[in-house]
């Protein structure tokens, strides 16, 4: 089987100079950061490489430190690129650099074509569309970021079912901060994050048993926010607690040092993009080979 391929930005020109959601603090952001963002961003490309995927990096565009995010830039799945339209004017110059970039992964048969959403309708990618593999169906967040207008899109451009959760906070402003899920059907999950009604929703979909749910303290680390490989999660540093509770489950952890993304408001999986993730089933997938 081929393996996992990610797309990562070069974070050279990354920074905290704008401030569109509530950990962002320009004043408060140093040389140091920058340096320690390097060491991070590089950390977390060798825990995804030594899990045996294959990591495709973006170059750095002066003027567009979230270009470090390439999770927002699209939802992909099949080899279909379904482009973002970010709702911040700060971002949304970010997506024409994100076109030429999918432009040349077309050019190489990494993806197989490009689509857009209509125009009025906001979108941020693979943070607000999340593919659960277990259950074939998009989880999409709406709300503070994505419009719910751009739920039927979705369904309608890749041909599955989608769920749709509404966002309560500007903190918790993106589903992929407050909702994960892993393999085997399991979900972790902040449920602070969400209204009552997605509450609801998501709970008539997990049964409790596959239900995790992280503490105050673990959404605030990130660490929901995490890249899952079959049993293998990378992720920001994690609370003791939450150790315990995925190793209990059968979960391996590799925790990566990313707190200046994180003073962005992002972490392991924003940071990432998958590109070759696929909807048949992997049984149907093996028997294939
Ligand atoms: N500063 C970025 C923003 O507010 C962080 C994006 C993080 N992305 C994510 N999918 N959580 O847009």
């Amino acid at each position: 089987m081929d393996r996992p391929t990610y797309l990562m930005t070069d974070p050279a020109c990354f920074d905290v100079s704008y401030r569109i959601n509530p950990w962002m603090d320009p004043k408060a952001w140093s040389a140091a950061d920058a340096a320690a963002a390097r060491d991070g961003s590089a950390a977390l490309r060798a825990a995804l490489e030594a899990t045996g995927a294959n990591v495709e990096i973006i170059g750095a565009v002066k003027g567009l430190p979230d270009l470090v995010f390439p999770a927002n830039a699209a939802v992909v799945l099949d080899g279909r690129v379904l482009m973002a339209r970010f709702r911040h004017p700060e971002r949304q110059g970010e997506e024409p650099v994100f076109r030429a970039v999918f432009q040349k992964l077309k050019s190489r048969g990494l993806v197989r074509d490009i689509v857009d959403f209509p125009e009025g309708v906001f979108h941020e990618g693979a943070g607000d569309a999340i593919w659960d593999a277990d259950r074939r169906l998009f989880w999409c967040g709406f709300g503070p970021r994505s419009s719910r207008s751009a739920i039927p899109v979705i369904r309608k451009t890749f041909g599955h079912e989608t769920v749709a959760l509404e966002l309560a906070t500007e903190r918790f402003y993106h589903l992929d901060t407050c909702f994960c899920p892993l393999a085997g059907g399991k979900v972790l999950y902040y449920p602070p994050a969400f209204t009552p009604d997605a509450l609801a929703t998501l709970r008539a979909h997990i049964p409790d048993s596959q239900r995790i749910e992280a503490t105050d303290e673990e959404a605030a680390a990130f660490c929901v926010n995490a890249v899952n490989l079959d049993a293998r999660i990378v992720m920001a540093k994690a609370p003791e607690s939450l150790r315990t509770k995925l190793r209990a489950r059968g979960y391996s952890l590799t925790e990566v040092d990313l707190s200046p993304f994180i003073r962005s408001g992002g972490a392991s999986y924003c940071m990432t993009l998958r590109l070759d993730r696929t909807s048949v089933p992997a049984a149907q997938l093996h028997a294939a080979e």
